[in-house]
């Protein structure tokens, strides 16, 4: 028997229905903030993600899933959204509308990971991009969005936000963070030794236990932070603050990607284990201009709905989703088959759940299949059914029954609506 590969999950009919209406109603929430959707490519030149996501980060230096095509060109299955909407804004010219200009995406990402709960190698995000507005307004709207969106599911996620600095005050972090990471320098694993020169923020997020253990005790981002910096950090507490958002700041927040500039945030559940970041984000002001667009500012999240859902699980808020079918005809003898057939078209058109029998099963199979399914009426057709064309209608909640007419539809309608 072929299996589906480690890391990824079949979604099956009665899983799939509540997964819908969850994202449809992320969706509701996201329109009101007037945020439109786009659709991105599943694949991208590999460059982007280089260039984009940053090839300091785990995602870009271990997990992507990367091929060369035909063309032999270097293709990389998407580790996140981001980097895509940001090429798609630039090549269809959108950086020159209305600012700000906001986008949110459901996609499935690839990233090689060591599989475990709440952590696989294809996920699906719900993500929101918002370009060209670069206050503290913009990241309190961007966070109250995903707020909003746990409200909406009746739930209970904490909030930690952080600022990590920018180009101007970020190089005197860097030297502090060498310095306290270079005296360790032997403890450390191959790649953090690697990063300590080019990139050392990343060795604050390294998986590995003995780099974490020693990332405890480093120098804090904020301590760090210049005047514009900070301003802006308060600015967003503030914010915070009156819209009566709790939140903490954690100054171990830094992100495992590498455009993050200023604000970042992330919602943890405890309900769900060690991989308890439901939702991630943060600015990126500086990522448009350097994929070649304008300098144009940028900030946003995604959240991992496979996290999401087990969330919802953990703090019993699944939503009760009633999969009932309306009317189940069940039916005996040709041409009792065919009226069957006949009729469910019409119920259908109608705008009803209706189905009859297509496998020719015997009456009893039927009446199982009608109740498994959890058919609200049932119709029995047989031979004498057609003959008198009157048949009894059963309504499977109480066993009452009624008689109704095969060639009069509304009176059938009127019970079943
Ligand atoms: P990220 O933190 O890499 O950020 O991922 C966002 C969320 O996706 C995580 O908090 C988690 O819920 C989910 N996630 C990530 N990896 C996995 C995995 N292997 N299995 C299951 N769920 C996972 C980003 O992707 C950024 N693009 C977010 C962003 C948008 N920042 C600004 N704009």
């Amino acid at each position: 028997m072929i299996q589906k590969p480690r890391g990824t999950i079949d979604i099956l009919p009665d899983k799939s229905a509540l997964w819908l209406d969850i994202e449809n109603r992320i969706r509701k929430v996201a329109k009101k903030y007037g945020f439109g959707e786009i659709r991105l490519p599943t694949f991208e030149v590999t460059e982007l993600y280089n260039r984009g996501v940053g090839d300091t980060s785990d995602v870009v230096q271990k997990e992507m899933y990367t091929f060369t095509d035909n063309d032999n060109r270097s293709i990389s299955l998407r580790p996140e959204g981001t980097a895509g909407v940001v090429r798609s804004i630039i090549e269809n010219g959108l950086c020159s509308e209305a600012m700000p200009l906001s986008l949110y995406y459901l996609i499935s990402c690839f990233r090689y990971e060591k599989p475990q709960a709440g952590r696989s190698r294809e996920f699906y995000q719900f993500g929101v991009e918002m370009f060209g507005a670069n206050s503290p307004t913009a990241d309190a709207e961007v966070i109250m969005l995903a707020s909003d969106i746990f409200s909406e599911l009746g739930l209970n996620i904490r909030l930690e936000i952080n600022s990590i600095g920018c180009p101007d005050c970020r190089p005197k972090y860097h030297a502090a963070l060498k310095e306290y990471f270079a005296s360790n320098i032997d403890d450390l694993c191959d790649t953090c030794k690697g990063r300590l020169e080019k990139n050392p923020l990343r060795i604050l997020d390294c998986k590995s236990p003995v780099c974490s253990a020693i990332a405890k005790n480093a120098p804090h981002t904020i301590d760090y932070l210049c005047d514009d910096c900070k301003s802006h950090f308060d600015g967003l507490q503030n914010l915070l603050s009156k819209s009566g958002r709790d939140f903490t700041v954690n100054s171990r927040i830094v992100r495992g990607l590498d455009y993050y500039r200023k604000t970042v945030f992330e919602f943890i559940s405890d309900d769900i284990g060690s991989q308890s970041t439901v939702c991630g984000g943060g600015r990126y002001d500086g990522l448009v201009q350097s994929l070649g667009g304008p300098a144009l500012s940028g900030i946003g999240f995604a959240m991992g709905l496979t996290r999401l859902m087990m969330v919802l699980e953990a703090q019993n808020k699944l939503p009760e989703l009633s999969d009932s079918m309306d009317l189940y005809i069940a039916s005996l003898g040709e041409k009792a088959v065919s009226e069957a057939f006949k009729l469910s078209v019409a119920l259908r058109n109608e705008g009803f759940k209706a189905q009859c029998d297509l496998v020719g099963r015997s009456l009893k199979a039927q009446m199982k299949y009608a109740d498994k399914k959890s058919a609200r009426f049932v119709l029995i057709l047989g031979d004498s059914e057609i003959e008198t064309r009157r048949c009894v209608l059963k309504n499977m909640s109480d066993s009452s029954q009624v008689e109704v007419s095969l060639d009069e539809i509304q009176s059938i309608i009127n019970h079943i609506k």
